[in-house]
Order: C-alpha cells, then sequence, then structure tokens
C-alpha cells in the first residue's frame, strides 16, 4: 500500500492529524496496536486549552464538546484548607473546557470512520525504514502477515512507549528527564462534583485535585506513593485522605460514594530533541511527557499536530518545505514552556520526601503571591489556558 503520511498511533495526536490532513485532501493511514474500544477505555486527560478546542473545531469535530463540555473561566487554588480563585475570564478573556480525552477521542474515531479513513488496528511489530532517504516505508504484522506502507512521511504518533522515537539514532537524540518521587492516584465516581470548577490543593499531607466529567461525574485525585498497592486504597480510604485536603467548606459539601475506576499513575517530565529526524515526525507523547499538574499532555499534543499540519499542507500545497524544516524547533519552543509550567506547578503543590520547612515556607509564599498578585495571576491564567501557537 502507499499512502502521503503513514500516522503510526490511533490516539488523539494521531487520529486528529489524519482528520485534518483527510480534509486538506492529503492521504493518510493510522496504524493502531489496539483495538479501538481499548482506546476508547482508557481515562486520561480532562480539560482542554482554548487552542485544542480551535484545533477541534477546524477538525470539524467539535459539535459534542461545545454541547456537552462544561466552560471554566477560572480555577480554584488551595493551600492548608483555604481556597482562591483564579479568574482567566476577567484577566485575559479566555476560558477552558472540560471534556474528556476519552470523548475527543470518540469523536476522532467517528468523524475517521464516517469518512472512509483508513485506521488499521490490533496490529504488531510496526518497523519503521529507510526514514533517512527519500522513500521511507513502514512494516507491520496483522494476522502473521507481514504488511507494507510506502509513503512521503512518517508521523510518530504511538505515544512513550511505541517505536517512533527509538527509530531515531541514539547519537542523534537529546533526552531530558526528571522523574518526581510520588504518584497520582486517581477515582473516576458517578457522583456530582465537589466544586464547579477544579480545585487544586496544596497540603501538608500531599496534594488534592478535584476535577470532573460532567455535572455527574466526578474525577478526583490524591498525591499517593507511586508504589502504593492499590488494594490499599478502599473507597473510604481514598474518600477520608482526599476530604482531608480539601478546603474546609468543599470538605463537608463532598459527596462520596462507590467509585468506578481508580489507578496510580507515574509523574515525569521528559523531552527528545529532536523532534524530526529524515522524514520522521514525533508528535505528542512520543516526543514529550509532562506530569499531569496542570493539565497540559494532551493539549501539547495537539499544538504539535498544528505545526506538523501547517507543515505539511505548505508542503503539498505550496511546495513550501520551511514549515517541514523547522518543526522541531517550532514544536519545542511551546513544548518547553509547558515543561517549565508543569514542572514550576508540580512543585510548587506537592508533598516532597525530605521536604524541609524552608521549602513549605517558599510553596506557602508562592502561593500567597499568586493569590495577591494580579500580576502573578495573569501569566498563571496565561500558562493554564495554554500559550497561543
Ligand atoms: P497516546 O494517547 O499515548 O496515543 C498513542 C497511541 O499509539 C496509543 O493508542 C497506542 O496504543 C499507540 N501505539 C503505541 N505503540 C504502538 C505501536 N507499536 N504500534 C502502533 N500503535 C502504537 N494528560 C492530561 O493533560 N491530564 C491528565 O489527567 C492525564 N492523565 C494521564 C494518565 C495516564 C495514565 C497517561 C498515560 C497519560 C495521561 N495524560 C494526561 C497525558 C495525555 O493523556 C497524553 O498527553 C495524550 O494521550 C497524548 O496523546 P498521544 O496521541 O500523543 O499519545
Ligand atoms: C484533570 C487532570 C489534570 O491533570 C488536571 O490538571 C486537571 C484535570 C482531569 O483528569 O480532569
Amino acid at each position: 500500500m502507499r499512502t502521503q503520511v503513514c500516522i503510526i498511533g490511533g490516539g488523539p495526536s494521531g487520529l486528529l492529524l489524519s482528520q485534518l490532513l483527510d480534509r486538506a485532501g492529503i492521504d493518510t493511514v493510522v496504524l493502531e496496536r489496539r483495538s479501538r474500544d481499548y482506546v476508547l477505555s482508557r481515562i486520561r486527560a480532562g480539560v482542554l486549552e482554548s487552542g485544542t478546542v480551535g484545533m477541534l473545531e477546524k477538525a470539524g469535530i467539535a459539535t459534542r464538546a461545545h454541547a456537552e463540555g462544561l466552560p471554566h473561566t477560572g480555577t480554584y487554588l488551595a493551600v492548608q484548607n483555604t481556597g482562591f480563585r483564579i479568574d482567566f475570564d476577567a484577566l485575559i478573556g479566555k476560558q477552558v473546557l472540560v471534556y474528556g480525552q476519552t470523548e475527543v477521542t470518540r469523536d476522532l474515531y467517528d468523524a475517521r470512520e464516517k469518512a472512509d479513513g483508513i485506521v488499521v488496528h490490533e496490529l504488531d511489530g510496526v518497523e519503521l525504514h529507510d526514514l533517512d532517504t527519500d522513500a521511507p516505508h513502514v512494516t507491520y504484522v496483522k494476522d502473521g502477515t507481514t504488511h507494507r506502507i510506502d509513503c512521503d512521511y512518517v508521523a510518530g504518533c504511538d505515544g512513550f512507549h511505541g517505536p517512533s522515537r527509538q527509530a531515531i539514532p541514539k547519537d542523534v537524540l537529546t533526552e531530558y528527564e526528571r522523574v518526581y518521587p510520588f504518584g497520582w492516584l486517581g477515582v473516576m465516581a458517578d457522583l456530582p462534583p465537589v466544586s464547579h470548577e477544579l480545585i487544586y490543593a496544596n497540603h501538608p499531607r500531599g496534594f488534592a485535585l478535584a476535577s470532573m466529567r460532567s455535572p455527574t461525574r466526578s474525577r478526583y485525585y490524591i498525591q499517593a506513593p507511586v508504589d502504593d498497592p492499590l488494594d490499599k486504597w478502599t473507597d473510604d480510604a481514598f474518600w477520608d485522605e482526599f476530604r482531608r485536603r480539601l478546603p474546609h467548606d468543599s470538605a463537608e459539601a463532598l459527596i462520596t460514594g462507590p467509585t468506578i475506576e481508580k489507578s496510580i499513575a507515574p509523574l515525569r517530565s521528559y523531552v527528545a530533541d529532536p523532534m524530526k529526524w529524515g522524514r520522521l515526525f514525533l508528535v505528542g507523547d512520543a516526543a514529550h511527557i509532562v506530569p499531569p499538574t496542570g493539565a497540559k499532555g494532551l493539549n501539547l499534543a495537539v499544538s504539535d499536530v498544528h505545526y506538523l499540519f501547517e507543515a505539511l499542507t505548505s508542503h503539498y500545497r505550496d511546495g513550501d518545505d520551511h514549515g517541514i524544516e523547522t518543526y522541531s524547533q517550532t514544536a519545542l519552543k511551546r513544548v518547553w514552556n509547558a515543561i517549565r509550567f508543569s514542572w514550576w506547578f508540580t512543585t510548587t503543590m506537592h508533598r516532597f520526601p525530605g521536604q524541609e520547612p524552608f521549602d513549605q515556607a517558599i510553596q506557602d509564599s508562592e502561593l500567597r503571591n499568586l493569590q495577591t498578585s494580579v500580576n502573578a495571576q495573569t501569566v498563571f491564567s496565561e500558562n493554564y489556558v495554554g500559550m497561543p501557537y
């Protein structure tokens, strides 16, 4: 088979790139290792930047996001059980949209299906070949048969553990990494959210986050040791710990009940540089990971898609390769800004092992500065709703 752009990975970045390119008349094939149901069962991000929503509109898949998503014009931060609000709309005239990654992915799959887009599922052994030539190709195994796709370009949208980044020679790639000494224990529950906006709480017992997916579905997290056995965290144990870390008024209002999902995720910052090698582009988690504090992971994947989409359309439509040649530098500039913000927000909000009174006092001062300085709140808002592309 031949296509113009072979996309490895059918997560949000691969599907969005495929949908946008298809609408611009550029052929793609998406190769996804898992089944569609499996991809749609992964619970992940929940907050979309305004630029991300703009990209969904551009891809023609924003109708349900606008109908069912919850626009948030601000967020609460809390320290020592007392909350304060940052009003993005008043400060910079922007908002975010609470709409789950699962729903974005579902909308994308529906759109690809409607457009008869090719998405090959449940395959194995993806290998990338001749990336440093003008004629790259990708091979994979499905139902015991090896298939080959010849293409102009390969988009590596295959997440942190996928084969695309591994195809870049070790001596070409510089990797930057910070692993944080704790995880996030997350639960989903069909219960009304404790607050109409998100609460990010700094507490002596550790960080907590109150988020949501809808007016009847709550998504809550607490900082926890990454290797804690899940069976230690009964629903009661989770609710007790979560309640202790919330602002007092929210703790009183919290409605508890059975959870429908519970898992612990590690926190890391990671960047691979360059994000382009020969005819291969890395996109989203294949190139970078942020800790979840600040909800940047999915949004960053979408901004990579924006830059790559612009680069590929300029190439095919105008014969202009400037965007292709500068993709890595352009994408990395925005990536590093989100890496910096997520690192800062993580460092400010969590309890670190061995944290001393000095560190706690600095966190308290940082949050007091945010509470009282309009300038600090403006900088926070710009970063939280997302820098322009
Ligand atoms: P992915 O979503 O990882 O998609 C990659 C796709 O490639 C997958 O479907 C995978 O099956 C496929 N693939 C992998 N290997 C191969 C292969 N060999 N062949 C073919 N296909 C392959 N971000 C937030 O902003 N907020 C959150 O709360 C949040 N929670 C998260 C929780 C977890 C457990 C994880 C892992 C991530 C979370 N993130 C969160 C980050 C966010 O979900 C990611 O940034 C986002 O999914 C990136 O999209 P992507 O398409 O680049 O990668
Ligand atoms: C969610 C996750 C985040 O990491 C975040 O900062 C905000 C919300 C969520 O899953 O809803």
